[in-house]
């Protein structure tokens, strides 16, 4: 497990996590881990988790510690079979989650290899998140202006429906980026003491944020 990668997403909603994570995923191998992702496949298909989680996403809320963990730590392991690693997005989003992982990873002698915080002021994100159109099997996300998909609703990969996430209007959002930066500052002075954490600037284009979030992991994965 040593020679194993641990990465991690860290930014507000919208802030261009899911659109970058495949191009980090495929350059180095990894194994794609969004929680959001998993909550939603879970409520769509009427699961336990699903039931455990459903109240919370639905609402902007953040889903408790412990049902978190305890998911993380059921697939983690499973998951790290299938590759060099595992880009996690949207966990941990809590201190308690951090350290949580950090003895996960302890057991196999891992760690956490490299934290990116996309950086972007708030008001640039309420356009992105009431635009956005997500494939929830997949978790591919469009935008309708940025991002459009090549067929209006469908999307490209299987050509199947798009949806506007019910926790994509401005009243969620707000709620939902509450949560974010109560939590935020803890976690990055967590990850900058290990000396793992980086910065990218996610308000520019997204190709922009591509060759910056993979310069920035080339040079901490060295
Ligand atoms: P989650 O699914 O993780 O949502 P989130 O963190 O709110 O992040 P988003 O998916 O909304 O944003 P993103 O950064 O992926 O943006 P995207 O790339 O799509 O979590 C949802 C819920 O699950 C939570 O509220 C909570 O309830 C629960 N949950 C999940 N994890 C949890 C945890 N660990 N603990 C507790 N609860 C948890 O981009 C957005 C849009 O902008 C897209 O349309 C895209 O095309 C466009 N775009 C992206 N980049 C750019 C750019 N540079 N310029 C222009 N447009 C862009
Ligand atoms: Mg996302």
């Amino acid at each position: 497990m040593e020679f194993k990668k641990f990465l991690s997403f860290l930014g507000p909603p919208g802030c261009g996590k899911g659109t970058q994570a495949p191009k980090v995923t495929d350059k180095y191998q990894l194994q794609f881990l969004s929680t959001g992702d998993v909550f939603r496949q879970a409520i769509k298909d009427e699961t336990d988790l699903g039931k455990k989680a459903k109240d919370f996403v639905s609402n902007g809320k953040l889903v408790p510690d412990s049902i978190v963990i305890d998911m993380i730590s059921e697939r983690i392991f499973e998951e790290v079979k299938k590759t060099e690693g595992i880009l996690f997005d949207g966990f941990p989003r809590t201190y308690t989650q951090a350290i949580a992982l950090d003895k996960m990873l302890q057991k196999f002698r891992a760690r956490v290899h490299a934290v990116i915080s996309f950086d972007v002021p708030d008001s640039v994100l309420f356009e992105r998140i009431t635009g956005r159109l997500t494939h929830i099997p997949s978790g591919r996300t469009y935008h309708k202006t940025f991002k459009p998909p090549k067929i209006p609703m469908k999307d490209d990969v299987t050509g199947e429906d798009l949806v506007q996430r019910k926790d994509d209007t401005p009243e969620y959002l707000t709620r939902r980026l509450k949560e974010f930066h109560e939590n935020a500052d803890l976690i990055k002075d967590h990850y900058r003491k290990l000396g793992v954490l980086i910065s990218v600037n996610a308000n520019q284009s997204i190709n922009s944020v591509t060759n910056e979030v993979l310069t920035s992991i080339n040079k901490l994965l060295k």
